[in-house]
């Protein structure tokens, strides 16, 4: 997998004493960095495991994770904000079925040595990257699926959402290639809508879902 193209930018946003405290003395059941990570692990038994790629602000998987207790999250997010945020919401909500994990996911796989391990697998939204000069940096190419599909129990679960029209056909294209499987849905109702779900909204794009099996 190309680890050399970024599928973003780093925020110069400066964070705030608090946020940083929290990226730095989070305790490790509950967070890690991309340097420190050495693979997908969790020793507690759950139900389900489950990866949200790219979370953002993080509300969907607060949200899932208070409504399932018996199954166990893992986050990645290279958003220190975002991060910062979700690890203080956890704190005060006394989430403990969240890992997450800062940084870049392509590093996070090739680190990573666990294979065929989560139930389901969630994409929200991937940055578009819609100038043509730019459309390598999309995230969601077909090396990138095959490390997916790596780490997905065979009888696991991706999903993937995105309101760029253009994307989407990409993303249709490398899904087919790499999973054979798939539902693709259009304005598919969603249970939790995310930030950039409700800006697609109000911005009358159409949201594509494709769902492997
Ligand atoms: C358009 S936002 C969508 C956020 C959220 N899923 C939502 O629906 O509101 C895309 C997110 O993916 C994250 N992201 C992009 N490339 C990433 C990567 N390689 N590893 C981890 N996160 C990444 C960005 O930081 C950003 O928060």
């Amino acid at each position: 997998m190309n680890q050399s193209i970024k599928s973003f930018v780093r925020a110069r946003t400066r964070l705030s004493k608090l946020n940083r405290f929290l990226l730095n003395n989070s305790p490790s059941a509950s967070f890690c960095k991309v340097e420190h990570f050495e693979s997908f692990d969790c020793n507690q038994s759950s139900d389900k495991r489950i990866l949200e790629i790219g979370f953002g602000d993080g509300e969907n998987l607060i949200s899932s994770a208070q409504n399932n207790l018996n199954f166990f999250f893992f986050g990645v997010e290279v958003y220190e904000m975002g991060v910062a945020n979700i690890l203080k919401s956890m704190e005060t909500n006394g989430i403990s079925n969240v890992k997450i994990i800062l940084g870049d996911v392509k590093e996070v796989l090739e680190k990573n040595s666990v294979e065929d391990y989560f139930d389901e697998i969630l994409i929200f939204f991937p940055d578009p990257w819609p100038k043509r000069k730019h459309n390598k940096r999309r995230l969601v190419s077909e090396d990138f699926l095959f490390e997916i599909k790596k780490i997905l129990k065979k009888d696991g679960v991706l999903i993937i959402k995105t309101d760029w029209k253009e994307y989407a056909e990409e993303i249709e294209q490398n899904v087919k290639k790499v999973f054979g499987r798939y539902k693709k849905s259009l304005d598919k109702k969603s249970n939790l809508v995310t930030k950039y779900e409700k800006i697609a909204l109000k911005e009358n794009r159409k949201i594509t879902s494709f769902e492997t099996y």
